[in-house]
């Protein structure tokens, strides 16, 4: 299964979000290809966004962007993967976004990850070289099933930049992680993708799809995305 997963961070209130839904239902044509799309939203907007994919038959799933270390108790603020659990099938983690602006470290998304495979849901893990041996190895501490994870290869120096990394490069990384979890789960690559360079990527043996967050953001682009999978 290939991916194109949106990651529209602190953007898009719930009526943002059904106009991109609506915008979306009158776009869409059938990709030429058997694709899994995903856009990963803010936690306000999953319901309703549940209830207009349900009521428009919308082949896109919504998921999470975060979720808490901790399971359901005194901490306040803090949305569990118990409750994503009643709303969605996947969540992000360990975006590097989280990493600089809220200090998360590879034990806390161990511990994430840990409790929504529990809950059963999937977790779309971000990495970077800096820590992607230690954020390994820290899942296959925890035991994990990694065969349950989607991990996204995300060089921070191509976030949001407009300047993404180099596809040859990307395939390097993208065999040590598909080695050091013993090519049991998915591998995408994000940072700066668009509707010019996705396919660079998508022609690599061992990149199974992208995750976009600008070009996540505008309908028409990403239904180009979409048709770019062949
Ligand atoms: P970008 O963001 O596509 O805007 O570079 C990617 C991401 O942060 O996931």
């Amino acid at each position: 299964m290939r991916y194109l997963i949106g990651n529209w961070k602190s953007f898009n209130t719930i009526t943002q979000t059904t106009l991109w839904l609506e915008e979306f239902a009158k776009t869409y044509s059938k990709p030429r290809t058997n694709i899994k799309m995903i856009v990963c939203a803010p936690f306000t907007n999953l319901a309703e966004a549940n209830r207009l994919i349900g009521g428009l038959h919308l082949p896109i799933e919504i998921a999470a962007q975060d979720v808490s270390p901790f399971p359901e108790g005194k901490h306040t603020g803090e949305i569990t993967a118990q409750m994503l659990s009643e709303l969605t099938g996947h969540c992000l983690i360990g975006h590097s976004e989280r990493r600089r602006e809220f200090g998360e470290s590879s034990k806390t998304v161990g511990q994430k990850a840990k409790l929504l495979l529990e809950n059963s849901l999937v977790p779309i893990v971000c990495l970077d070289t800096p820590y992607l041996d230690e954020q390994i190895k820290e899942l296959l501490d925890l035991q994990l099933p990694l065969q349950s994870c989607i991990f996204v290869y995300e060089p921070l120096a191509a976030i949001g930049t407009g300047k993404a990394a180099d596809a040859a490069s990307v395939e390097i990384v993208a065999s040590k992680i598909s080695f050091l979890t013993e090519s049991v789960c998915p591998i995408l690559y994000g940072g700066s993708v668009t509707e010019e360079n996705i396919a660079l990527f998508l022609d690599k043996q061992h990149i199974d799809g992208v995750l976009v967050g600008t070009d996540s953001l505008s309908v028409p682009s990403f239904v180009k995305l979409m048709h770019a999978f062949i």
